[in-house]
């Protein structure tokens, strides 16, 4: 089958397009042809070496977090059948042919490829986000990054709660964050006065930018209590909650929550691009601009 690798940290010039033997499922696991697999920040961050002391990798490693396609071969106890429709975590990565998996769930038929691909890593980490910070009705929540992948679902969610969201972004994102029903406010200097000029009280922070704003977020909170950020490091020295994720976190029941909330309409997934299984690279140059404007897949299969 084909895949795509990388046996060095670097550019993305390392991915590398092989023909590599199919995995075998083990117990509990499923193999799965992939149709299409979703492209997140994680993939380039851990590829070019940035993650080397926070995330063991032996190389050559095979990337790509998540899923979507259909159960070829199954283990003892996957719980599936072949041919069953699935998305969810690949085990081995999904920018392949075929990946092993073992926390799936089925695609209802309402739910596209490019939706289910999409939804696994940046659908669970809003719903944790929002979980973490206890956001309800009434709250007024900022969310740093409002118009990506995470920070898109977070808004729409937070909104569907009954949460007043105000959103940064850049001003060409302002529309999208608008559809999600967020206030948007441009990010960089001056934040708290644009912020404050919309709400003079926040409730509570979701960093899914991963960009700086934590400083200002403590500001704005005045502490560092119900602020929670995904992506920026700063959090240890400012003693703010850093959330990767914990295990179990990354479950079934959350993979049907957010189909769910996905075809009923309460979760809409913007898509930006998708490229080739060939074209991993320009995926992956792309996601890492960090301004796509929605989301990246890969089609590996038409
Ligand atoms: N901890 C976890 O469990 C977890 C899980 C998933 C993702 N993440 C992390 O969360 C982050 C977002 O992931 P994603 O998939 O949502 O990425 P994405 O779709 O590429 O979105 C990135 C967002 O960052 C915004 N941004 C760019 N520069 C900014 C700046 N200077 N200030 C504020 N915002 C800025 C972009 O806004 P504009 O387009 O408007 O410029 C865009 O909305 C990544 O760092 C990713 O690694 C963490």
């Amino acid at each position: 089958m084909r895949a795509i690798e990388f046996a060095e940290y670097g550019g993305s010039d390392v991915l590398r397009p092989l023909d590599v033997d199919l995995p075998d499922p083990g117990p509990g696991q499923v193999r799965v042809a992939v149709r299409v697999a979703g492209v997140n920040p994680f993939d380039w961050k851990l590829r070019s070496g940035a993650m080397v002391g926070v995330v063991e990798l032996s190389l050559p490693h095979r990337p790509g977090l998540e899923l979507a396609g259909v159960v070829d071969a199954v283990g003892a106890g996957a719980g599936f059948a072949v041919g069953d429709e699935v998305f969810g975590w690949a085990l081995t990565g999904s920018y392949a042919e075929f990946a092993l998996a073992s926390v799936v769930a089925a695609k209802p038929p309402a739910l596209t490829w490019h939706d289910a691909a999409a939804l696994p890593s940046a659908g669970e980490a809003a719903l944790r986000g929002l979980r973490l910070l206890d956001v309800a009705e009434g709250d007024v929540l900022l969310v740093h990054g409002a118009a990506g992948a995470v920070g898109g679902s977070a808004t729409q969610l937070a909104v569907a709660r009954g949460a007043t969201v105000i959103g940064t972004g850049a001003d060409r994102s302002a529309d999208t964050i608008r559809s999600y029903g967020g206030t948007p406010v441009r990010y960089g200097d001056g934040l708290v006065d644009r912020v404050r000029a919309v709400s003079p009280r926040v409730d509570a922070v979701l960093d899914a930018a991963g960009k700086g704003a934590l400083p200002d977020s403590v500001e704005l909170r005045g502490g560092v209590d119900r602020i929670v950020t995904l992506a920026d490091p700063a959090a240890f020295e400012l003693g703010i909650t850093f959330s990767g994720g914990e295990p179990g976190d990354q479950n079934a029941g959350v993979l049907a929550e957010l189909a769910e909330l996905t075809v009923t309409g309460r979760l809409v997934v913007r898509h930006a691009r998708s490229y080739p299984l060939a074209e991993a690279a320009r995926a992956q140059d792309d996601s890492a601009t960090g301004h796509s404007g929605g989301k990246i897949t890969l089609d590996v299969r038409g």
